[in-house]
């Protein structure tokens, strides 16, 4: 099949036993189609945009929608999904509450690290404004040419792409108000580096560090095993700041709130400014 240039969603089914199904296929290459989510019997992976399962073909979807309905209610939405994806997020993200934490504002300089999509790199751009500039950071291909894309399609001229290490953001030194991690910090491996000679350094004294993730909040596992479940606990986290040079301001265990996904805890810190 043709890439369709939109996608459709069918959100909200809840099987007679109240199961949550929801799977939307999204714009991708030709021929090929992505499920995000859960179907019942399907997949014990969770729901929610973000999770990626690849189904050959669009027919095992549609097959599989078929055999739902005898059993559920289905109410099927022909609409863009990414931007469906993204409006879902808004509705559970609190951005204008990690704004808040960032402490940033008109002509503020930040970074997103581990930027992925750039769900929060637009916000960040729209909120500081032509004056301010956010520097997108990633180390994927995929990820940087998704933010590049983004910048280009919604006139995002204050949004510089950085390709950084696995050690190192690329960012230059004392130049930040603020700096942005969201989900991303499970998966850098090299995070002491990232942390110390990567965020700290580049943010200006008293700037601050705000990282949302999921993780329970059982800091007892393994650094690897908390890894390997694309999760980390708070308590590892603000220890590791601090290890860093980091004051650890706020700590927020239920930050968010999304039926389909476990909570994002969020942590505010600040590099402490000379003297303090
Ligand atoms: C799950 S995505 C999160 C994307 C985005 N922050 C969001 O919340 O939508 C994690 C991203 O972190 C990136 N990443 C992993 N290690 C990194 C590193 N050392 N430096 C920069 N980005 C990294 C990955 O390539 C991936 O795009």
């Amino acid at each position: 099949m043709a890439n369709p240039g939109f996608a459709w969603s069918v959100e909200n089914l809840w099987t007679v036993e109240r199961v949550a199904v929801r799977f939307r296929l999204q714009p991708t290459q030709p021929g090929t189609l992505w499920l995000t989510g859960a179907t019942p019997g399907f997949s014990p992976m969770k729901t929610g945009p973000g999770t990626l399962m690849r189904m050959g073909h669009p027919s095992l979807c549609l097959r599989h929608a078929r055999s739902c309905l005898t059993r559920v209610l289905l109410i099927a939405v022909l609409q863009p999904g990414t931007l469906q994806a993204q409006r879902d997020r808004d509705d559970w993200q609190r951005v204008p509450d990690v704004l808040a934490a960032l402490a940033i504002g008109e002509g503020s300089y930040v970074a997103d690290v581990g930027a992925g999509s750039g769900y929060f790199t637009e916000h960040l751009a729209r909120h500081v404004g032509a004056t301010g500039r956010v520097f997108a950071v990633d180390i994927s291909d995929r990820a940087l040419s998704q933010l590049r894309r983004l910048a280009e399609r919604e006139g995002l001229e204050n949004v510089e792409v950085v390709r950084g290490e696995v050690d190192d953001p690329r960012l230059l030194a004392e130049s930040l108000d603020a700096v942005l991690v969201v989900n991303a910090y499970h998966e850098m491996t090299e995070y002491e580096a990232m942390l110390a000679s990567g965020m700290f350094t580049a943010l200006k004294p008293g700037g601050r560090l705000v990282m949302l993730e999921r993780g329970s909040a059982d800091s007892s596992r393994s650094r690897q095993r908390q890894m390997a479940a694309h999760e980390m606990s708070l308590a590892l986290v603000a220890r590791e700041l601090e290890a860093a040079g980091f004051d650890v301001l706020e700590r927020d265990e239920h930050f968010t709130e999304n039926p389909h996904q476990d909570p994002q805890w969020m942590l505010v810190a600040k590099r402490p400014t000379q003297g303090s």
